[in-house]
């Protein structure tokens, strides 16, 4: 009796999840399935592609200033000159993050006199960095 309880609650917990998930809407839904895939090759590239490689890779004037090769991961990794942009798990104290959400100096935010990067754009590096920011 007990048990057939137990596994009728198990059995509404199973279709009750789907059901919530689609309640919460499309946009929510969307966000957490694009992130789930999404991981360093298939998300954080594209995006620095977009928006930063041209300064960012060999010859370009962010390169050659900062010493920030943004067009591999071991130059993601490996930060500027001055240190590690990516603190792998803490998008909080990752320059990287803070740069692109504009937390840094307005002078050297990120990209420079380029179209803002979007909202979940920004969402997506700072996912990616919180869960370890491997190289996945
Ligand atoms: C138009 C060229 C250009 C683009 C696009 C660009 N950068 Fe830069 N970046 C630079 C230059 C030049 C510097 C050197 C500092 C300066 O002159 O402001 C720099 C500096 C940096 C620094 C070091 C800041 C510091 O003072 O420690 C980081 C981190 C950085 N860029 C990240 C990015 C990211 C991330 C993107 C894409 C969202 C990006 N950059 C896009 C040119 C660019």
């Amino acid at each position: 009796m007990v048990m057939g309880t137990n596994r009728m609650i198990n059995v509404i917990r199973g279709v009750g999840t789907p059901i919530l998930m689609i309640a919460a809407g499309g946009l929510v839904s969307n966000l957490a399935l694009a992130g789930d895939h999404a991981g360093f090759q298939r998300g954080v590239v594209p995006v620095l592609q977009e928006h930063c490689i041209e300064c960012h890779q060999p010859g370009g004037v962010g390169l050659e200033k900062t010493g920030l090769d943004l067009s591999t991961y071991e130059g993601v990794m490996r930060g500027t000159k001055h240190g590690p942009i990516v603190v792998p798990g803490d998008s909080f104290s990752s320059n990287l993050s803070a740069l692109i959400e504009g937390r840094g100096r307005p002078e050297i935010n990120m990209p420079h006199a380029r179209k803002p990067m979007s909202k979940w754009q920004r969402h997506l590096i700072r996912r990616w960095i919180n869960r370890g920011a491997k190289n996945d």
